[in-house]
């Protein structure tokens, strides 16, 4: 049912991503869950360190014997001045005050460490033999593409532009995740200027399908069989679905953060980098808010995703959705409280119909 030539490569029933959505949320449960569903499950590993994340493969592979993936950010140099981090500090102390945190927020390391973490994570990758790879943020170095292809490892990048499905192609990824600016979480833009790069999944998808010859995978906004049937019309292989699981039972986001994904409307969520520095979308917070009159240089990722570390700790801690991040897609009012398996197998089933239904008038009848 919807073979496709993606499912092919990966050897999954169904042309579905469960995104790896790091920061707690892809828990081995929910991986697992999709992975028996027929689909690919990820763990979103990009805050892990290697031993969290060997722990979390391990973790997986208790629960099931089918494919998964495991995704990671693609480190970036970034200089960062030590004059806008103090000026940060400063205006996020009021904050810092009513959440009853003391002291400021170190940035000391955030650069510097993540390509070593990084290095380790794919060597853990290789290690544990996981079967699919996916990254954002950029692309891997020559020496680590080739290390995961000598393994067999399928390697999945992610665009935001057709320039940067291009260039995935052209480095050797077996299929490119087009993101569009409907999705929830940090843009993957890393060609482009971030705030440039926001190409709706509809232009966009035909766009990459007509540039490259490996499988396109649509994300960003599809939340249900009809938006996998549309991407599958537009030329996608598959589609990658964030949002949509955030609020299944097995999924590791914070009740609250749930909730609001269950309540919010399409109007309420923002593109910020307000909380880490990258350019990310999520459910609209005072945090948001606040850091929008800010009219200093807001440090870039990671810096920042380190300075406001604890704020969003503590906010949590607290139930305090305002100071959480929230990260979510625009197709927010389709969320449901449902098992990742029903996420999955409604989708398919969604789709199957809406395919027939749209094949069916092909004598020519009104749709
Ligand atoms: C909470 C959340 C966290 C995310 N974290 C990651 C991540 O760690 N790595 C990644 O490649 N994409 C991440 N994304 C983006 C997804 O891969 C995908 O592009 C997006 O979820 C698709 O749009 P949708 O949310 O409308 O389904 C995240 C998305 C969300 C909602």
């Amino acid at each position: 049912m919807l073979e496709t030539v993606f499912t092919k490569c990966l050897g999954i029933q169904y042309p579905i991503i469960q995104a790896g959505m790091a920061g707690g949320i892809t828990t081995p449960t929910l991986v697992a869950a999709v992975a028996n569903a027929g689909a690919l499950g990820t763990i979103g590993a990009g805050y892990l360190s290697s031993a969290q994340l060997r722990t979390a493969i391990r973790e997986v592979r208790d629960r099931t014997d089918k494919p998964f993936a495991v995704n990671l950010f693609v480190p970036k140099a970034v200089t960062v001045s030590e004059v806008d981090i103090q000026q940060m500090n400063e205006y996020l102390e009021p904050i810092r005050r009513e959440l009853g945190i003391s002291g400021t927020c170190s940035a000391d390391g955030a650069v510097d460490e993540q390509r070593y973490v990084f290095e380790e994570q794919i060597q853990v990758i290789l290690d544990e033999q996981v079967p699919v790879f996916s990254f954002t943020f950029g692309i891997p170095e020559p020496h680590v593409m080739q290390a995961l292809q000598r393994r067999g490892v399928r390697i999945l990048g992610t665009a935001t532009t057709v320039e940067e499905a291009v260039a995935l192609e052209t480095a050797g990824v077996d299929c490119v995740v087009v993101q569009g600016s409907e999705a929830g979480g940090h843009r993957g833009t890393f060609l482009s200027h971030p705030s440039r790069a926001l190409i709706g999944t509809l232009a966009l998808v035909p766009q990459v399908v007509d540039a490259v010859s490996i499988p396109v995978i649509a994300a960003g906004g599809i939340m249900d069989g009809r938006g996998l049937a549309a991407c599958l019309a537009l030329g996608a292989a598959g589609v990658q679905m964030g949002t949509a699981f955030l609020s299944c039972p097995e999924s590791g986001a914070h009740p609250l953060y749930q909730q609001r994904v269950l309540t919010s409307r399409e109007d309420e969520t923002e593109v910020t980098s307000a909380y880490s520095g990258k350019l990310a979308r999520g459910i609209r917070t005072e945090f948001m808010n606040r850091m929008a009159q800010y009219a200093g240089t807001i440090p870039e990722y990671p810096v920042q995703n380190q300075l406001t570390q604890d704020i969003r700790r503590a906010a949590a801690q607290q139930q305090n959705a305002e100071f959480m991040s929230m990260w979510s897609g625009q197709g927010l009012r389709l969320a449901k409280r449902r098992a990742a398996r029903d996420v999955v197998r409604e989708t398919m089933d969604q789709a199957v119909a809406v395919l027939e239904r749209l094949a069916g008038r092909s004598d020519g009848s009104p749709i």
